[in-house]
């Protein structure tokens, strides 16, 4: 019975009420498009066919969604579910298909899993969920044994069926060979004029065939989203979930409902990420690791015991073990921080390394620079790194004393030891060991008086 899958996402409706010019499976949770979420957890089943039905702006979500493994088709009108996924049916040769929907993206692989087992000739599953309320969602009408028997739509049911509370999630696995020709059989004869897939269970039943039922066990693994709304609510779900994950791993947050994560994020021990802190892309901290509130960290990776302090924002930088950044820092993709280097308020820096112990602490912009250990820069001091046109090199050896509000124009070499005079504008290399001043020499005028104000 273990034959080959396919799995066939409906991905072509509008999405009118997202009130948008984007198709609604390019709409983002967590950072990523509906749509991927729904391939991720298809792609976990490692079925032999991923078929993607697409119909409004097709072309944006084929560009946005871009990968080797998807076959497309494309749904030019919608005319319902059904037709949908008689659009599929040409891209697929397995043996079983299950239908996803690409904007029902918290489907897990556990429940998949279960979705597809048992499934193969006159043997079809069919995932469905109790709900508190119904409305909206096909209802399951089981017969006295507790069989199921049809899907009724909300638009097409009476009375009696409406206080069904036991919903259609949409999702259902069945034989190709079956599957096709149910879809052959379906009619749009009902109150929205469309081709429900949800009448080949009927069409099941009156074959001979069997549908199981498979009950979700969470309203939030099958919820699909039609609005912004239900898009929040899904989405602050998310996010809590992965809060009490990391909780469970052992990390400290200051506020489970005040930490986002859109992306991957890799944790030791003891580790506190204080409120309001977003992480995108993948993160990595280590042990003793301390984020205060209000930070954006990207795609960086943090060594052990670093303390971030308040309002930082971090993107592609690599910090290594020791080191303290911020307040109010920023650090650009390539910052290279080395290990017990401190970068303080209103610090800019951007591919740039910062060697073992140097300390760059106040209001100052390093860009294409090689700073060596245990180097002072100044408050204010810029690496004047472009010219208008190229980017230039700085270079800044060991033990070095930057004094405040200098300017280093790129390309310059200061070499270890030497001291810079505050206020210097450096536009030639600085040799080992030296004392070098860039000013104008200060006048002092004994006699000058100060203006009187006019009678
Ligand atoms: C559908 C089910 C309903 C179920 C509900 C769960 C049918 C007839 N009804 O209703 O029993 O309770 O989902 O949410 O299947 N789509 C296409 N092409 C089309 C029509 C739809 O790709 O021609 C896609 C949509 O983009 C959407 C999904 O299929 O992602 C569901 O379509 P929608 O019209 O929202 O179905 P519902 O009316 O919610
Ligand atoms: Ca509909």
């Amino acid at each position: 019975m273990n034959g080959t899958l396919a799995i066939v996402i409906l991905a072509a409706g509008q999405g009118t009420r997202m009130r948008s010019s984007r198709p609604k499976v390019l709409h983002e949770l967590a950072g990523r498009p509906l749509l991927r979420h729904v391939i991720h957890a298809a792609s976990a089943l490692d079925p032999d066919e991923i078929v993607v039905v697409a119909g409004h702006g097709a072309d944006l979500v084929r560009d946005a969604i871009r990968s080797d493994h998807l076959r497309w088709a494309i749904q030019e009108e919608q005319l319902g579910t059904g037709h949908a996924v008689q659009v599929a049916m040409p891209a697929v040769t397995a043996d079983k298909v299950l239908i996803l929907y690409g904007d029902v993206p918290l489907i897990r692989a556990d429940l998949l899993k279960r979705a597809v087992a048992g499934v193969g000739p006159g043997r079809m599953n069919l995932v469905t969920i109790e709900l508190d309320d119904p409305t909206g969602y096909g209802r399951i009408v089981r017969g006295e044994a507790g069989e199921i028997l049809r899907i009724v739509e909300q638009k097409d049911a009476d009375e009696a069926t409406l206080a069904i509370t036991e919903g259609n999630t949409g999702i259902i696995c069945a034989s190709r060979e079956d599957l096709a020709g149910y879809l052959n059989r379906l009619k749009n004869d009902n109150a929205q004029g469309e081709y429900y897939l949800t009448d080949c269970i009927e069409c099941c039943i009156d074959q001979g065939g069997r549908v199981e039922g498979i009950l979700a066990e969470r309203i939030a693994e099958v919820a699909g989203v039609n609005n912004k709304q239900q898009l929040n609510e899904l989405e602050r779900g998310y996010q809590l979930e992965q809060a009490e994950r990391l909780m469970a791993e052992g990390v400290t947050l200051a506020d489970k409902h005040r930490f986002d994560l859109r992306g991957n994020l890799k944790t030791g021990q003891d580790v506190f990420i204080d409120f309001n802190c977003l992480f995108t892309g993948d993160v990595e901290l280590g042990s003793n690791v301390s984020i205060g509130p209000n930070c954006v960290i990207s795609d960086s990776i943090i060594g052990d015991n670093v303390t971030i302090l308040p309002n930082c924002v971090i993107e592609g930088a690599r910090i290594e073990a020791g080191c303290t950044v911020g307040p109010f820092a920023r650090l650009r993709p390539e910052a290279h921080l080395h290990d017990n280097a401190k970068v303080g308020n209103f610090v800019e820096i951007k591919k740039s390394e910062v060697g073992e112990g140097s300390k760059v602490n106040h209001l100052s912009y390093i860009g294409d620079t090689h700073i060596g250990q245990h180097t002072n820069i100044g408050a204010g001091t810029i690496t004047c790194n472009y010219d208008g046109v190229n980017k230039h090199q700085t270079t800044i050896g060991d033990d070095v004393f930057v004094g405040s509000n200098t300017a280093l124009v790129a390309p310059i070499v200061v070499e270890s030891g030497a001291t810079i005079g505050a206020g210097s504008t450096i536009t030639r290399d600085a040799p080992a060991n030296t004392l070098n001043l860039g000013r104008a020499k200060q006048v002092t005028i004994e006699t000058w008086k100060r203006p009187r104000k006019r009678d």
